[in-house]
């Protein structure tokens, strides 16, 4: 099989890389391990920022997100028995994140593949990439008992974390950088009614605790919860129980409990890998780079590494300018190590630290105690959770 672009990958990046260039009259293949079923029955992230709502109007997808979609002008922070809220609008001049499910925009992507009749395979094993630093490189896979190729011009590693692309970057070459926090959050979607129409990230002495949403009718919360937690562990009734008493009063008397839809346990991990490019291969989204989830950047730092190398392989294409994809890597890492601060910060400030000297914790309370106090440091929160430009 020959195509242009081989994309690894059928998660959002992928797709949303393949429907941008489809649209452009550049040909593409994604490669996916997994069936459909299975990408579109993992929870993810909820929260857009602007720039990736853009990209996917863009991409001709935008519909259903625009009108299921959230419009979130704020968020509260609970800590200390004070329940304050984030004015996004107020402090990041009228900006505002959009509340929409990663698994439903996986979903608008696929259709948006089918009625296009994109080339989407499931079910394909032992991806390799061969050939990146040559001038015509390939990747090989099988599928059932079949050896299968696809020659192209660039090849994209939109696998995720544990996905081959970036492992075909040679040791010498790939540079990483990580950071293991001693706990993961416990995740549970019920359809039951939210218990705010805005997001409470709590501070909690017991741990941190998020409430989050999907739809009117569909919740989802988060417990910080030791990295030696198991989720078989953790009944639906101990979850509600613990989640109560890491929220104000004022919300916890609103929670509606109900059965668990889905209930997972995400170690948090910061990850970097540099560079995202070797030769004719180019890393997007969560293969080069994590985040915890604390501050929602995940998915919207693979948006914009699709922004860039979007308009990069245009440029090569259209105009033959390769300035575009020479300069992918920096300028993808320089806004995912933004990213990686933020989240960082977000996550320090609300988790509980088991280790944590009381010194620590004395400046965890002095910084939600100055963000609260000034305004600059709500400008400087609120620029980032809406997403720094592309
Ligand atoms: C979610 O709804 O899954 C969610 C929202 C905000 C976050 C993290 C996760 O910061």
């Amino acid at each position: 099989m020959k195509t242009r672009v081989c994309i690894i990958g059928g998660g959002p990046s992928g797709l949303l890389l393949a429907q941008l260039l489809h649209l452009q009259g550049i040909d593409s293949v994604v490669l996916e391990r997994q069936s459909r079923a299975h990408v579109l029955g993992r929870i993810r992230a909820g929260v857009l920022e602007h720039g990736f709502a853009a990209l996917m109007r863009l991409a001709r997808c935008g519909t259903r997100m625009d009108q299921e979609g959230q419009i979130h002008h704020g968020f509260l922070i609970a800590h200390g028995g004070r329940l304050d809220r984030i004015d996004l609008h107020k402090y990041s001049a009228g900006s505002s994140v959009l509340v929409y499910g990663q698994t439903e925009l996986t979903r608008d992507l696929y259709a948006a593949r089918e009625r296009m009749n994109g080339s989407v395979i499931h079910g394909v094993q032992a991806v390799q990439p061969q050939g990146l630093t040559s001038a015509s490189p390939a990747v090989t896979y099988r599928i059932g008992q079949e050896l299968a190729r696809v020659d192209c011009d660039f090849v994209i590693g939109a696998d995720g974390f544990h996905g081959v692309s970036r492992q075909a970057i040679p040791p010498g070459v790939l540079k990483e950088y990580e950071k293991l926090y001693p706990f993961g959050w416990l995740g549970l979607l019920s359809r039951t009614p939210p218990v705010s129409p805005e997001l409470v990230y709590a501070k909690h002495p017991r741990g941190f605790a998020l409430c989050s949403l999907r739809s009117p009718q569909l919740s989802r919360y988060y417990i910080q919860v030791p990295s030696s937690e198991r989720v078989e562990d953790w009944s639906d009734e101990a979850f509600w129980a613990e989640l109560e008493r890491r929220l104000p009063r004022s919300v916890a008397d609103k929670l509606v409990t109900g059965a668990a839809i889905e209930k997972s346990i995400a170690p948090l991990r910061s990850f970097v890998a540099e560079p995202m490019r070797y030769g004719r291969l180019f890393l997007v989204g969560d293969a080069a780079h994590i985040v915890p989830p604390t501050g929602a950047r995940g998915l919207n730092s693979a948006a914009s590494d699709v922004h860039y190398l979007y308009h990069a392989l245009l440029a090569h294409y259209q105009n033959g300018d390769d300035t575009g994809l020479d300069g992918y890597s920096a300028k993808a890492l320089a806004r995912v190590w933004k990213a990686q601060r933020f989240s960082w910060w977000m996550t320090n400030m609300l988790h509980s630290f088991p280790d944590a000297l009381a010194y620590d914790q004395r400046l965890q309370d002095t910084e939600l105690a100055y963000l609260f106090s000034s305004e600059a440091a709500l400008r400087s929160l609120a620029e980032n959770y809406v997403g720094l430009p592309f």
